[in-house]
């Protein structure tokens, strides 16, 4: 069966550019961002890992440790990262794993036949510091991913966890979140909600984001 949101993801130890890696100690009381490239020496491979490696310090802000994997062995990505280095103008300073036996990319489901039987496609796993799924993206070989899109999701996320909100369609950090339809206690909803909201419809309540 595959992996759930709301699964505890599977733990695994793995060889990486930085050493062996278990999986779930690895993690720790972090949040992860575990994603996949289908192959090393390739052009929209290298933008990626040079994108996600100039957004070191966003991702360490939100406590967040990066980790990739892709089926070519951990000699090959070090190889590898000196061109990334090189030509994103960057340092990657996150480990990536070799998965040459492809035992992540199986656990994870990552390889799709119709797709290719032998590389990844590009999956990402949001996972919280329970080691629990929270969100995961699919994109094929041929598209680059938006790595301000995970980070959207990750501070979505982390908001929606401490209040009883959800945040709306092309949300950003500072904008406008909806009340939990759940909420419908007045007393409960002056509480939670001291800068007040609008009510557009009883199911659709527009308030400040809490933190901002
Ligand atoms: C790329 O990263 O450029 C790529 C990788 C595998 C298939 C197609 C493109």
């Amino acid at each position: 069966m595959g992996l759930h949101l709301g699964d505890v993801v599977p733990d695994f130890t793995q060889d990486s550019t930085e050493g062996p890696i278990a999986f779930h100690d690895w993690i720790g009381d972090h949040w992860a961002v575990l994603f996949s490239h289908p192959a090393d020496y390739t052009p929209v491979c290298t933008t990626e890992l040079g994108v996600t490696a100039r957004l070191a310090e966003e991702f360490r802000r939100r406590n967040v440790k990066v980790l990739a994997v892709s089926v070519d062995p951990v000699s090959r990505h070090k190889d590898w990262i000196k061109d990334i280095d090189e030509t994103q103008k960057t340092h990657v300073g996150f480990p990536i794993l070799g998965d040459a036996d492809r035992k992540v990319s199986t656990l994870y489901d990552m390889i799709h036949p119709q797709q290719s039987d032998t590389l990844t496609v590009r999956s990402v796993f949001i996972i919280d510091p329970r080691k629990i799924l929270r969100a995961m993206l699919t994109y094929p070989a041929s598209t680059g991913r938006e790595f301000g899109e995970i980070l959207r999701v990750i501070d979505s996320l982390q908001l929606t966890d401490k209040y009883s909100i959800a945040t709306p369609a092309n949300w950003h950090i500072g904008d406008d979140v909806v009340i939990s339809p759940a909420i419908q206690d007045p007393d409960a909803l002056k509480t939670r909600f001291p800068k007040g909201y609008r009510e557009l419809k009883p199911y659709l309540r527009i308030t400040p984001q809490p933190t901002h």
